[in-house]
């Protein structure tokens, strides 16, 4: 019997926002149909997630994961490979979620949208890498993006007060509302010293490694002003970062007439994940309720520029376009990854970053071949300065 449900197919499936949109569908098994799946590296998870929700396709990284995989699903299930698998996986349902951490999670980007499906984004990697390609793409018709990042999505809810006309003329700023990760207000003396468990440890949200080491940076917000703009259509300029360590104003939006709108809860990735898949229907299920009956303490204040230089190396990107935010994204994986293999110090991750876009040199960004160009430049010029 074939399924009326809407299907969705959930790619990063065993990490943070991937275990954590599970819990969404587990409490939705009635309305959403997950058919697809992929992961990296953890074939055990995968083997789980696709017995439980009986999903009839994986993804995985290698032929020889797929061999593995196999054996443990069985050959009633389709496993496909790479890139190609994911292309794939992206155009066989719904709703697309994109869970993927980095730049892999292109091809889940621009394939969800040409196939005129509803991408639920986590991955900001692929959107501010390949902005102006995903632009292209998001026209197709039945395209569209939500987003799952937070922020965004809550900026995507108050800009329901908007009257929609391209470029938001009624809005005077958007405010991405950060937690100031785990080093507000630490020296630069503090901050020379700090250790990977310092850095893995976010004051207010559990995520995935990566995530979270730009989050003790500020690069994810840095990364979230590129997001925001593309997404929105708002340029730069209108995109202000405001620090509120609480995480529970998750951003605002500030009209031409002073009104500012704003979205609040609990931490709680599941709320934008179930908005995201939900949409235009609200889920009946409430993640990260406040309790108002509680002395509720929100406070806000200006980022430190100086101690966290990533937010202007952000905005400079912004400013350069072209294949500037594709050469900062592919410089910050680099760099954080070799802050997670012990390569680099955490206070050596920006310095390498700045010293990459030093070098960068305006290159136009209009096909995907200048974007794996310049994605594989920027990684080698990064690679080369955390082996010298
Ligand atoms: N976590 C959050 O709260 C949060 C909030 C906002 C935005 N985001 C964004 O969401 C994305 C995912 O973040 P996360 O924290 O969930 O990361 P994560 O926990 O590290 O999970 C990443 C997922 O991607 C999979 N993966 C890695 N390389 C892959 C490849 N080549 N092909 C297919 N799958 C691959 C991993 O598989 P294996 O684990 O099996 O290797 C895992 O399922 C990131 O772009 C992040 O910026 C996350």
């Amino acid at each position: 019997m074939s399924s009326t449900r809407p299907t969705v197919a959930l790619l990063g499936a065993t990490g943070s926002i991937g275990t954590q949109t599970l819990d969404v569908l587990r409490r939705e098994l009635d309305s959403f149909d997950l058919v697809a799946i992929a992961g990296g590296q953890r074939l055990g998870e995968l083997a789980a997630i696709a017995k439980e929700f009986n999903v009839s396709s994986i993804g995985v990284v290698s032929v020889d994961d797929k061999a593995t995989l196999q054996s443990m699903v069985g050959p009633g299930v389709t496993i496909v490979v790479g890139a190609e698998g994911l292309t794939e996986l992206s155009r066989c349902a719904d709703v697309v979620v994109n869970a993927v951490v980095g730049f892999a999670g292109l091809p889940v980007t621009l394939s969800a949208l040409e196939a005129g499906k509803r991408l639920a984004l986590a991955n900001k990697e692929s959107l501010i890498a390949a902005a102006p390609l995903v632009a292209k793409v998001r026209a197709t018709t039945g395209a569209e993006i939500l987003p799952i990042d937070s922020e965004h999505c809550a900026i995507h809810q108050c800009l329901a007060g908007s009257s929609g006309e391209p470029g938001h003329p009624d809005v005077r700023r958007l405010l991405l509302t950060a937690s100031g990760g785990p080093f507000r207000g630490w020296s630069k003396e503090q901050l020379s010293s700090v250790t990977k468990s310092d850095a893995l440890k976010h004051p207010t949200w559990s995520m995935g490694p990566k995530i979270t080491v730009d989050s003790s940076t500020l690069m994810n917000k840095g990364l979230e002003v590129l997001e925001a703009s593309a997404l929105f259509g708002i340029e730069v300029g209108r995109v202000e970062v405001v620090v509120h360590p609480q995480s529970i104003v998750h951003s605002m939006v500030e009209y031409v007439d002073g009104a500012v709108l704003a979205q609040l809860s609990e931490p709680d990735m599941r709320l934008p994940i179930a908005y995201c898949i939900g949409s235009p229907v609200r889920l009946n299920h409430a993640w990260g309720r406040l309790d108002f009956g509680q002395p509720l303490h929100l406070t806000f204040e200006a980022p430190d520029r100086v101690a966290f230089p990533a937010l202007d190396l952000a905005y400079d990107a912004a400013r350069r376009a072209g294949a500037a935010p594709a050469w900062l994204s592919a410089a910050n994986e680099i760099a954080v990854e070799a802050f997670l293999n012990d390569q680099i110090s955490w206070s050596r991750i920006i310095p390498l970053v700045a010293e990459v876009m030093d070098v960068y040199d305006d290159e136009a960004l209009d096909s995907l071949e200048e974007l794996f160009e310049n994605d594989a430049t920027a990684r080698r010029i990064a690679h080369g300065m955390v082996v010298r």
